[in-house]
């Protein structure tokens, strides 16, 4: 059994007393959530305030992003991963579609990243999808496979155990447009057949992919009814309380049969 995810990306939202304040009202909203484990990322200023705040909760911490370096050195402006599980981080977001976009982060970024993820002990949330000049041309599959060997080359088979991917259609973020269930579903069984033919079918079977691109309330359940959609990656809905509250209470449906 994958046990979903559902994460809020607080993106660069927040000072630290808005997190605290954001996190403590979340705290007992989520509080009976054992069907899913919850992750919220706040900006890196604000990781280790909310972390002693929620010690003892059922809220996990990611962060954004993290060097691709993994010693300590001289690397102005970067943060290694042993630095963040130092604050408390579980879980490190890597390659999602506005570092790739605005900060030009490559495969090969994405796969050092991943790699220190894996080292210092904590699970990467891998981040791949298609913009929709690539869905229109009928590429979205070639790029999402490519992201993903690019992105998670050379990981041995206990490494995988420290992989999420989040397939978010970088046509669906932020805009109000979902992908529908169905489509999401699509990707999701197609990505598990990646890893399947690239790694075992014993790993994809085990590997949770979240769903991201404008998931709200009204839409989580319809989603992770599906069999391949283990969770969520949620922006703009996770910045407030309730309604991130409502998405990791959604409305558990009888999940539809594996494809
Ligand atoms: P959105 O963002 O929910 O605001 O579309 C998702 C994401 O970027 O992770």
């Amino acid at each position: 059994m994958r046990k979903p995810v559902i994460a809020g990306n607080w993106k660069m939202y927040k000072t630290v007393g808005e997190s605290v304040q954001m996190a403590l009202a979340l705290k007992p909203l989520v509080a009976n959530a054992s069907h899913c484990e919850v992750v919220i990322a706040p900006v890196f200023t604000a990781l280790k305030t909310v972390a002693d705040r929620l010690e003892g909760s059922n809220i996990k911490l990611a962060a954004q992003n993290c060097s691709t370096e993994i010693a300590e050195g001289a690397h102005t402006g970067e943060v290694t991963t042993t630095m963040l599980r130092d604050v408390g981080v579980s879980f490190v977001i890597v390659g999602h579609s506005e570092r790739r976009q605005i900060y030009f982060e490559t495969d090969a970024m994405v796969r050092l990243k991943t790699q220190s993820v894996i080292s210092a002990k904590l699970t990467a949330i891998v981040c791949v999808g298609e913009t929709l000049a690539q869905r229109d041309q009928g590429i979205a599959e070639k790029v999402v496979s490519g992201q993903l060997t690019g992105g998670l080359s050379g990981l041995t088979a206990s490494d995988l155990d420290r992989i999420i991917v989040a397939y978010e259609p970088v046509w669906a973020i932020g805009t109000g447009r979902t992908a529908t269930p169905e489509q999401a579903q699509e990707m999701h069984a197609f990505i598990r057949r990646v890893f399947a033919d690239g790694h075992s079918e014993k790993a994809a079977q085990a590997l949770r992919i979240l769903y991201g691109g404008s998931v709200k309330p009204d839409n989580i359940s319809g989603l992770m009814a599906q069999p391949d959609i283990d969770g969520a990656l949620v922006g703009g809905a996770s910045l407030e309380a309730e309604s991130f509250a409502k998405i990791v209470n959604y409305d558990r449906k009888p999940r539809k049969a594996n494809s």
